[in-house]
């Protein structure tokens, strides 16, 4: 039986569990910003390691007991930097955000100017967005992307020039091209400005040689862990330099970056870090570092431009004609729907996508012209291009009967039959 201590004890919790891994086994998940963790890794996440404070840094606790802890982190920290080839990194921030929030405050003061990629252009909430604390504490100056949908290199720096921001941020949520790394750090150098790399989306296929690295470029490399890297959730923060472990606050330069990001994290930011989900994020790690992880880095990619050129071929116009990457986003205002309707109509065919900005979208953002979805999550299930291409035609089919409730009924039944095929989680089933 799955769970039986939760059956015990709160059987309510564990049916609602439940009917959450049903409704992923019917259906086929293509938010790009969720994956399947292996059952290796829900196993660290569900262990004792959650009970214990351990405020500090490996060998320097302010609380006793923490000799198996440290060990964990310190696994954790050799396999990051081992994996991304950096020199340190830091693994307590609970997730993506907080960890942006502690490069900011490593390398930032309040009311500095900051600059990052417009959210509705792609970029992310913590990258300068008004309501943020990105936009909030921080003078934010946001760059777009072209019509077309391409990161506008020449605006952005026509942008540094004039606002010489303090630090510069590239990365984005959605976004389907390869992020020219090496010409934004160049950009970044000639106004004298911080560079930060968040990879949260596209970490996975960096360690997969599927996208270049920040890696010499950025001064500093945020990325969530959930995501195309496939562990639990959580975030890391990956630089060069060793930190000093100074008692005051080390000078803002780019040899302290290691010193200055710990100490931004805890006790900047942050109590004690959650074990559980250290551990987990080390077996993350060391999965993506088999061979394996770079057949399925490559196989996402070619996923993605499987599905992105079969819809492009049923008539469905894709933001910048295709993608490099493991998501896309879509267009669907030919189709006479918003980005809304299309996610409601795919998600009764049993396809979960999220409504999204498209570049220059003249409707507003709760009820945007786009979709986007991507195929992380689908290649973990075992899904190949022929999968992918049979989707397409579900996705097609279903954006363009979005009214009639018995057609979309009739698409889900198909996709169920695809998805039962690929099961997430095999190793966990609901009926038992
Ligand atoms: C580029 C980028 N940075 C940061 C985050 C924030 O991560 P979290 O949701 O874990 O705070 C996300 C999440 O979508 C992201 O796409």
């Amino acid at each position: 039986m799955l769970y039986p201590h939760l059956a015990e004890r709160d059987p309510e919790i564990r049916n609602i569990i439940l009917k959450e891994l049903t409704r992923r086994r019917h259906g086929i998940d293509m938010i790009p910003s969720e994956n399947v963790t292996s059952v290796a890794v829900l196993d660290a996440l569900g262990s004792i390691l959650t009970d214990k404070y351990a405020e500090g840094y490996p060998g320097k606790r302010y609380y006793g007991g923490n000799e198996y802890i440290d060990q964990i982190e310190e696994l954790a920290r050799e396999r990051a930097k081992a994996l991304f080839g950096v020199s340190h990194a830091n693994v307590q921030p609970y997730s993506g955000s907080p960890a942006n929030q502690a490069v900011y405050m490593a390398l930032c003061n309040p009311g500095d100017t900051v600059m990052g990629l417009a959210l509705s252009y792609g970029g992310h909430l913590t990258h300068g967005l008004g309501v943020n604390f990105s936009g909030i504490y921080y003078k934010p100056v946001n760059y777009k992307t072209t019509p077309d949908g391409y990161i506008d290199y020449d605006g952005l720096e026509a942008l540094a020039k004039e606002h010489r921001p303090k630090m510069m941020i590239c990365g984005t949520t959605a976004y389907s091209r390869v992020i020219d790394f090496e010409r934004i750090a160049a950009i970044a150098k000639s106004v004298d400005a911080f560079l930060l790399a968040d990879i949260s989306h596209i970490a996975g296929l960096v360690v997969g040689g599927a996208h270049p690295s920040p890696v010499g470029h950025a001064d500093v490399i945020t990325t969530t862990t959930h995501k195309t890297l496939r562990g639990p959730r959580g975030a890391m923060i990956l630089c060069n330099g060793n930190p000093s472990n100074p008692l005051k606050a080390p000078e803002r330069t780019r040899e302290n970056i290691p010193s200055l990001v710990d100490r931004a994290v805890f006790p900047g930011l942050q109590g004690g870090p959650h074990n559980h989900q250290t551990a987990a994020i080390a077996v993350a790690l060391k999965e993506a570092s088999e061979p394996t992880f770079k057949i399925y880095a490559a196989q996402v990619v070619a996923n993605a431009r499987a599905l992105a050129a079969a819809l492009i071929e049923k008539g469905c116009s894709i933001v910048t004609g295709g993608t490099d990457t493991h998501l896309m986003i879509m267009d669907v205002t030919s189709l006479g729907i918003s980005g809304g309707q299309a996610e409601l109509a795919l998600g009764k065919a049993g396809i979960t996508v999220n409504k999204n900005t498209i570049p220059n979208d003249p409707r507003k953002p709760f009820d945007p012209s786009g979709i986007r979805f991507g195929t992380p999550a689908l290649t973990s299930r075992g899904m190949k291009e022929a999968e992918v291409r049979e989707i397409a035609e579900y996705m097609h089919a279903a954006l363009t009967h979005s009214e009639d409730e018995v057609f979309l009924n009739d698409i889900r039944t198909k996709v169920d039959a695809l998805a039962t095929k690929f099961i997430p989680y095999p190793e966990l089933d609901p009926t038992v």
